[in-house]
């Protein structure tokens, strides 16, 4: 048990100073996150209602709604030809730096 935890502790440790999240590299990410700014803000967190906040969005989450406008799945002009230029690794870069990111529920207002 004790060793069991240990292991944990070690685990969470390593997680919590490696700048990858789910696999995609937050800086890299950052450096993709400029075409996304002029609508989604910068950090991800949008001035505007007409664009949602995508900072600290889950990063599985982010990467399903990017991969579903990227197939059409999921329906919306301007996101359908941003994600149309992504690359799959992009888009866990990109997944990766706005989880790492503050949200709105971490944000004093
Ligand atoms: C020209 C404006 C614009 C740009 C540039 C843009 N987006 Fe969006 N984005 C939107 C709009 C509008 C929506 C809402 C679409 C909808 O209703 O599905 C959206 C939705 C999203 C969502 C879904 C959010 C949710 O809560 O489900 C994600 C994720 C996202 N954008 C990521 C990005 C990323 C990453 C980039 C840069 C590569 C980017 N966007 C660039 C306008 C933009």
């Amino acid at each position: 048990m004790k060793q069991l935890i240990k292991i944990v502790f070690a685990v969470s440790a390593l997680l919590a100073s490696a700048s990858v999240i789910a696999g995609g590299n937050i800086d890299a990410g950052k450096e993709k996150s400029t075409a996304c700014a002029a609508c989604h803000g910068a950090n991800g967190v949008s001035a505007s209602p007409m664009f949602p906040t995508i900072a600290g969005q889950h990063a599985d989450y982010m990467v399903v709604a990017l991969q579903a406008y990227k197939t059409g799945e999921r329906k919306n002009p301007i996101m359908q030809g941003t994600a149309a230029a992504l690359s799959d690794e992009d888009i866990e870069n990109l997944a990766a730096y706005y989880a790492s990111q503050e949200g709105l529920r971490t944000l004093k207002r």
